[in-house]
């Protein structure tokens, strides 16, 4: 669970180097910009943050608090020592910048240090602090539908007017009142309104849930995906309002051709599966709240070995639509491979509850094959994984 790295999902931490930290200093006219990792793990993404304002010449601008549930990993934060692991993917010139070799260990510099403090906190709790910029990534995938939206409105509370918010790519996606959505070239987040956010109470308006059925064809040649948007040139930011979102953003923003899951799955079925993955991650961006996009992300990480990756996904379909059969099944997939038997047993047989209640004949929603041959799979899979859970 506490599976973590420094500089992790370079789109977002390009979204808050590029937009979110300029935009706050300047909200906070040199008063220091605070910034929350919450759920910090062993503190790289809370380090992570710090690195990135300094690169901007932030420096002492700067103050980030990283808080976690598990006192262990607060205590590993605070050590500031990392093994190459957790460095996976930073360049040399970063490494050399923000590390100091320590045998084959690595050390945060005292620089960064100084800016980044950490407490032990669950979430759930809420804090007093108001922040500029919150960052809550692979967090809300581990909680409950009903924990999800207390969290979503202590998480905004925890904002000043005008801060931001950014979730994990693979983390359900929120809607409260007085947060809004805002899509950007490099992914997803949302802003505090500046004004009467408090006044605006009610409930929170459900997620949609939505997940098209395949159309079974046989897939026509595949085109080359949309190229990426030139990390030169950040463009426009978008806002949506949470309650309007999915009626409205998705369509402006999609490019034409067929629609990216269409895409995605040709371009799997292709074998190119990178081209693929990124297709439906930049459609992620665009819609959230579109469970096959999350599935197929499943399939496409299971498919090249990321694990991890394939769980979260097929959790983030499932939250959207916890009756896709398929999903649970991935997630069973993916579970076995990590040797966790017992808890593919229970993903395997809610797969199977879920393709028996669909017309055995019928083709499966995200999938197409016949519901009566899907849920005999999973119920067999069921079985033989129960067998070796004991
Ligand atoms: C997968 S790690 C994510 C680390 C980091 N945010 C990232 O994305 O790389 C999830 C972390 O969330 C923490 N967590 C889970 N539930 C929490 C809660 N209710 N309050 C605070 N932390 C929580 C876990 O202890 C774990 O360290």
């Amino acid at each position: 669970v506490g599976e973590t790295y420094f500089f992790r999902d370079s789109r977002q931490t390009d979204l808050i180097q590029r937009h979110l930290l300029p935009a706050s200093a300047a909200e906070r006219h040199g008063a220091p910009v605070e910034v929350w990792s919450a759920g910090c793990s062993t503190g790289e993404e809370a380090y992570t943050l710090a690195m990135l304002a300094a690169e901007l010449g932030m420096g002492r601008g700067v103050r980030v608090l990283g808080t976690d549930l598990s006192a262990r990993s607060i205590a590993r934060a605070e050590g500031g020592l990392y093994g190459t692991w957790s460095l996976r993917g930073v360049s040399d010139t970063r490494r050399r910048a923000w590390f100091v070799t320590s045998g084959a260990s690595y050390q945060v510099r005292p620089t960064v240090r100084e800016a980044v403090r950490f407490r032990a906190a669950n979430l759930l709790d809420g804090t007093a602090d108001r922040f500029d910029i919150v960052v809550c990534r692979n967090v809300l995938i581990y909680l409950t539908a009903g924990a999800v939206r207390h969290a979503a409105h202590l998480l905004r509370d925890s904002l000043r007017p005008g801060g931001w918010l950014v979730t994990g790519a693979s983390d359900p996606p929120i809607a409260v009142p007085g947060l809004e959505r805002v899509q950007t070239p490099d992914g997803l987040a949302y802003h505090r309104a500046v004004e009467a956010s408090a006044a605006r109470s009610g409930p929170p308006a459900a997620p949609r849930r939505r997940a098209r059925p395949s159309t079974g064809q046989t897939p026509p040649p595949v085109p080359a995906p949309a190229a990426p948007a030139s990390p030169a040139s950040p463009g426009p930011l978008t806002t949506e309002q949470p309650e309007t979102a999915p009626q409205q953003g998705p369509q402006q923003q999609q490019p034409p051709g067929p629609a990216p899951a269409v895409l995605a799955r040709r371009l799997g079925d292709a074998g190119r599966r990178a081209e693929a993955l990124v297709t439906v991650e930049r459609a992620v961006g665009v819609d959230p709240f579109d469970a096959e996009l999350r599935y197929l992300a499943a399939i496409l990480h299971l498919d090249g070995g990321e694990v991890s990756a394939a769980v979260d996904a097929a959790r983030a379909a499932l939250y959207l639509a916890p009756d896709l059969g398929v999903a649970h099944l991935v997630l069973g997939w993916a579970q076995a491979a990590r040797g966790q038997d017992a808890a593919a047993a229970r993903s395997y047989r809610a797969a199977a509850r879920e393709l028996a209640a669909l017309d055995p004949d019928a083709g499966v929603p995200c999938d197409g094959q016949p519901a009566g041959h899907l849920a005999a799979v999973a119920a067999r899979l069921a079985l033989m994984a129960g067998g070796r859970a004991g």
